[in-house]
């Protein structure tokens, strides 16, 4: 689908933003676990979510969808079964590696693919340590899904350091100690999202500047019914549009405010942005509430190495508030960003090339000349099937002075099937 988007001179509104994408794949896969029925409100009805309720099912759990909520009737660690076909975990890295390490864990003989994008992903990174807790995975050219996933002998818990801060990895190795007799340890440097460890309620301590969680078979899987936060990630969207379109002002509402997710918070006000937080509060272990953001003069910023875990997911539209921001702004040490849905600043610089912005690729992120009096008559955008570059791409095509072109928009889809509707709505 080609999405044509016109050229904006202010955005008024109130959004929801779609429930949390980490945290409702994390919810069907933890109801599995639990022994018991965990009803989950506001799960979200994007493609990833839903890829990760297909499989938790075909892995033994019951689910029922209703038109509030989800319920899902889990097997227990013991009662897990192995389906005869294979899992498809879709476009989904969360559901593929957080799987990896349940079924390496359960000792089923399980196979696991995706589509074309998740099977140009490494995974590596989760089949080498599970395969030091005793798993064998067959993948093709040992590194790419499929993966046919057993265990010979017995789960061997480990300490593990991990060597990259990926949130996707810690969750699939502590999902794999959750089976053990004997404690597995993962000792995180850099913080990255804490969902599972939140959700899990996992043992968790600081020791010399790093953090320590702990899962065992003695950890209970606690009930995971609670109502999921708004994605932070998609309202970042609408954060970036709400400063660099004039006379905007946009209100995020039941926004997802977790500090490990929402650096790009603090990072725009920095720049000068004009954001204000109301209505914190919890919803289940996560934080919420309501953002306001309104039209801002930007200037550039430096995104530190040790910040980009927290904003990783939201690095492509980060980088259309910097077109706009004046001086150069510089993202660097964010090399994982080439191992996302596509190579990310490949996909990145491709935007603003597009749009005509002075910048420059780096190996590990970009550096940009920008501009408050920016514009450009029109682009001709691929999105590379990746949802956030097609979502970067519609906010940076407001900025146009005439209509632009975003190809391959539906895969939005995958995280926020309203998207479009939405960018309707306020404009
Ligand atoms: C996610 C972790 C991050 C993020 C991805 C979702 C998760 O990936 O980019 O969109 O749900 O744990 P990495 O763990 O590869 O950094």
């Amino acid at each position: 689908m080609i999405k044509k988007v016109l050229p904006s001179n202010s955005l008024r509104g109130t959004i929801s933003p779609p429930p949390d994408k980490s945290i409702s794949q994390r919810a069907a896969i933890f109801s599995l676990l639990h022994e018991g029925i965990s009803i989950i409100k506001n799960y979200s009805p994007a493609q990833d979510p839903q890829t990760a309720l297909d499989c938790v099912e075909a892995l033994g759990a019951e689910v029922l969808k209703s038109s509030d909520s989800v319920s899902i009737k889990g097997t227990g660690r013991s009662g897990i079964k192995a389906p005869k076909e294979d899992i498809d975990c879709g476009n989904s890295g969360t559901a593929m590696r957080l799987l990896a390490g349940v079924i390496a864990g359960s000792g089923k003989q399980v196979r696991m693919c995706g589509d074309a994008s998740l099977t140009s992903r490494t995974m590596t990174r989760i089949i080498d340590p599970l395969e030091m807790m005793g798993a064998h995975i067959l993948a093709r050219n040992s590194a790419y899904a499929p993966l046919m996933i057993s265990r010979n002998g017995e789960l061997k818990p480990m300490d593990f350091e991990l060597p990259i801060p990926s949130a996707q990895l810690k969750s699939c190795i502590l999902l794999a100690g959750l089976f053990g007799e004997k404690p597995t340890r993962v000792i995180e440097s850099i913080t990255s999202r804490d969902h599972t460890e939140r959700l899990l309620k996992l043992d968790q301590k600081e020791e010399n500047g790093k953090k320590i969680i702990t899962a065992s078979l003695q950890d209970e899987i606690p009930n995971q019914s609670y109502t999921v936060p708004g994605d932070f990630s998609a309202a970042a969207f609408w954060l970036v549009a709400g400063c660099i379109i004039p006379n905007s002002e946009l209100r995020l509402e039941g926004t997802g405010l977790n500090p490990t997710r929402n650096a790009l918070l603090g990072i725009l006000q920095e720049m000068g942005a004009n954001i204000t937080i109301e209505n914190e509060r919890m919803e289940g272990s996560e934080p919420v509430g309501d953002i306001i953001v309104n039209s801002s003069n930007l200037k550039a910023i430096n995104i530190p190495r040790h910040q980009i875990p927290n904003c990783i997911d939201e690095l492509p539209i980060l980088s259309v508030a910097m077109s706009f921001a004046e001086g150069v702004s510089i993202i660097s040490g964010a090399e994982e960003l080439r191992h996302k849905e596509t190579d990310r600043i490949m996909a990145i610089s491709e935007m603003l090339k597009a749009a005509g912005v002075s910048f420059e690729e780096k190996e590990d992120g970009v550096e940009i000349l920008g501009n408050p009096d920016f514009n450009f008559q029109s682009g001709h955008f691929k999105s590379f099937h990746d949802h956030r570059i097609a979502m970067a791409s519609a906010i940076l095509s407001l900025k146009g002075t005439a209509s632009s072109e975003i190809i391959d928009a539906e895969c939005a889809s995958v995280s926020y099937p309203g998207f479009w509707k939405d960018l309707e709505d306020i404009s």
